[in-house]
């Protein structure tokens, strides 16, 4: 290396021809993986929208840190929330049955996997909240994500309702079975429902119109309907920065997790947190 360095400063042009072959070399480094992953996933997939993966184990762990202090609960108790969504054996055969039930099984994995939703799980079994509104809710993986967690609450005592809102009307089709009974889909566009809902919100994940200033009117329609500890899921925290913007004007926390996927080429989305201590 220092016979390499010296050549690059005794040869001006000479080494800067070899000091791009060099760094390319070293850029070049990261692709194979990915490539490899696309395709597999190519072969392996139907999927053309919202993709679903499992997260890499240290990206669970790291996930369960971070959930254990916005919840105030010991780091096992989150990982334990967390193995308890993987294992869900009636939970994972609800969705793959209801997934190939349907008219878009075509385009669906049969494979159940949650990404970070697991992270929506740990906290509403954490919080055990009475009111828990998803927007957008596409097949919905994420209402029976939070259903499975509500469901679980109730029999521990703790009773919660989920409402998810979604402008297609074909959207929600997994919320079937026992699930439904913990919740319900209001069809319509996101922030007209968020308008008339008349109840106090104790947890939030915007997931519907992607846009930044769709995101900004959501946080600002349900501002004055959170509940004093109420916690705020951004799923669009990696493409735009208005959870945080929401946190800093209403005096709330914001921590965002990244997520990394496991043996996929999405490089991850991640969870904005906003909430009170
Ligand atoms: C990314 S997907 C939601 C994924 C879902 N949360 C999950 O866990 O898989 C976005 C959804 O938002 C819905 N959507 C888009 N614009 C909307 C709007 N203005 N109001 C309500 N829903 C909307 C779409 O129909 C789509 O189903």
């Amino acid at each position: 290396m220092r016979k390499f360095k010296r050549a690059i400063v005794k040869t001006p042009i000479l080494g800067r021809v070899l000091l791009i072959i060099f760094r390319t070399k070293t850029a070049m480094g990261y692709f194979p993986r990915q490539l490899s992953n696309s395709v597999k996933w190519l072969f392996k997939s139907k999927e053309i929208t919202n993709y679903t993966y499992d997260l890499e184990e240290n990206n669970k762990r790291y996930l369960a840190s971070l959930i254990a202090d916005i919840a105030n609960i010991q780091f096992s108790v989150a990982m334990a929330y967390i193995k308890e969504i993987e294992q869900d054996g009636e939970l994972r055969k609800h969705i793959a049955d209801a997934t190939e039930k349907s008219d878009l099984a075509f385009i669906a994995d049969k494979e159940v996997r949650f990404g970070r939703r697991i992270g929506w799980y740990a906290l509403t079994r954490a919080l055990k909240p009475k009111t828990v509104i998803e927007s957008g809710v596409d097949k919905g993986l994420g209402s029976c994500v939070l259903t499975a967690a509500l469901k679980r609450n109730k029999e521990e005592g703790h009773e919660g309702r989920y409402y998810g809102t979604d402008i297609d009307p074909k959207a929600g089709y997994l919320l079937s079975g026992d699930y439904a009974n913990y919740g319900c889909i209001l069809y319509g566009d996101s922030i007209e429902s968020l308008k008339k809902f008349d109840g106090i919100i104790d947890l939030f994940i915007s997931d519907a119109d992607h846009s930044a200033v769709y995101e900004a009117e959501e946080y600002k329609t349900i501002a004055n309907k959170l509940s004093e500890r109420a916690i705020v899921l951004g799923d669009n925290s990696h493409g735009t920065d208005k959870l945080l913007e929401f946190s800093l004007e209403t005096n709330r926390h914001f921590i965002f997790f990244q997520e990394k996927p496991l043996e996929h080429w999405y490089p991850g989305g991640g969870i904005g947190i906003s909430f009170k201590r």
